[in-house]
């Protein structure tokens, strides 16, 4: 069994999550070699000019072959899938996974996860987006591929679009409010990704097959607003929660319909249907001696 922790990485797509471990992993000393992947098309987002000195290659995602090729040239042995969290964004990953497999350098691929924790989601017969996600890891088994899924709970920096705030001046809050969420800071999600994938052998029990559960915090969407120091306005039933657009005024009200019912924690276990407080953040330890942001930190409040 190789001993070796990532020589070669490389990164899809840096329109969100991926920009952050992109920057985690240039902050190392001792840093794997990084290529970025950009889609070739219009919708490609170019590198923010901190990160500039990284390679940047503009692919068509399904292009199996140049895929193949790129990953071989590389010699990538991790790939990091950060392709956005859209149904039809997450098909794409099938041609990145088959790629990854055929060049038969990559030891470790981490599908776009980045969120809730979405395993049992395809077995249970759900159909949104945490089913797509299962699914795709159903895929990677299937075609022999050792995975590495990171479960982030909600992005820090989307908590006060979530709570309606860049639209109004109160939280607006779906229910009760007060089901614990798993809230982490994206500068943390991209420390610990950079740190387990230079820290630990590719090949080692603590990464090949793994589900990582990290969590900043455990906190309320009712706790959030006393950060804030904002009044709640609680959303009458059928209502939605208020947004810029119907279609994100959607997706918000879809997230919190998923926080209300338990479900935004990574303590929340869809196989099972139960909640467990130590599943949640169970996988922090691996990033021993970190302190993990929270909202009162980021907010300078604490
Ligand atoms: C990891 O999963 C892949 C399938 O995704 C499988 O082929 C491989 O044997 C597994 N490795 C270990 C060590 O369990």
């Amino acid at each position: 069994m190789s001993t070796a922790s990532a020589k070669s990485v490389a990164i899809i797509g840096v329109g969100g999550i991926g920009t952050y471990i992109l920057r985690a992993f240039l902050n190392l000393p001792n840093r794997p070699k990084i290529i970025v992947f950009t889609r070739s098309d219009s919708k490609g987002k170019a590198v923010p000019d901190d990160l500039a000195s990284v390679p940047v290659v503009s692919v068509d995602y399904t292009d199996v072959a140049a895929l193949t090729t790129l990953f071989k040239d590389h010699a990538v042995d991790v790939v990091i899938s950060t392709v956005a969290g859209l149904p039809t964004a997450q098909k794409a990953q099938y041609s990145l996974a088959d790629a990854a497999k055929a060049a038969g350098s990559v030891k470790l691929f981490a599908p776009s996860e980045w969120g809730l924790p979405t395993e049992g989601a395809k077995e249970r017969g759900e159909s949104n987006v945490f089913a797509v996600k299962d699914e795709f890891a159903d895929y990677l088994k299937s075609i022999g591929l050792p995975y590495a899924r990171f479960y982030t709970g909600l992005f820090a920096g989307y908590l006060p679009w979530l709570l309606a705030l860049d639209v109004t001046s109160s939280v607006h809050i779906i229910g009760k409010g007060d089901k614990p969420l798993s809230l982490t800071s994206e500068t943390d999600i991209g420390g610990f990704v950079a740190h387990v994938l230079t820290n630990y052998p590719l090949s080692s029990p603590e990464l090949v097959n793994q589900s990582f559960r990290i969590q900043g915090q455990s906190i309320t969407l009712s706790e959030a607003a006393q950060i804030y120091g904002k009044s709640i306005v609680y959303i009458a039933e059928g209502e939605q929660v208020p947004a810029g657009s119907e279609v994100e005024s959607g997706y918000k009200t879809a997230m919190q319909t998923e926080v209300e019912e338990g479900r935004g924690s990574g303590g929340w276990d869809r196989r099972t249907s139960t909640y467990s407080p130590e599943l949640a953040g169970s996988a922090n330890k691996l990033w021993q001696g970190h302190v993990w942001q929270t909202l009162e930190s980021i907010i300078g409040k604490n």
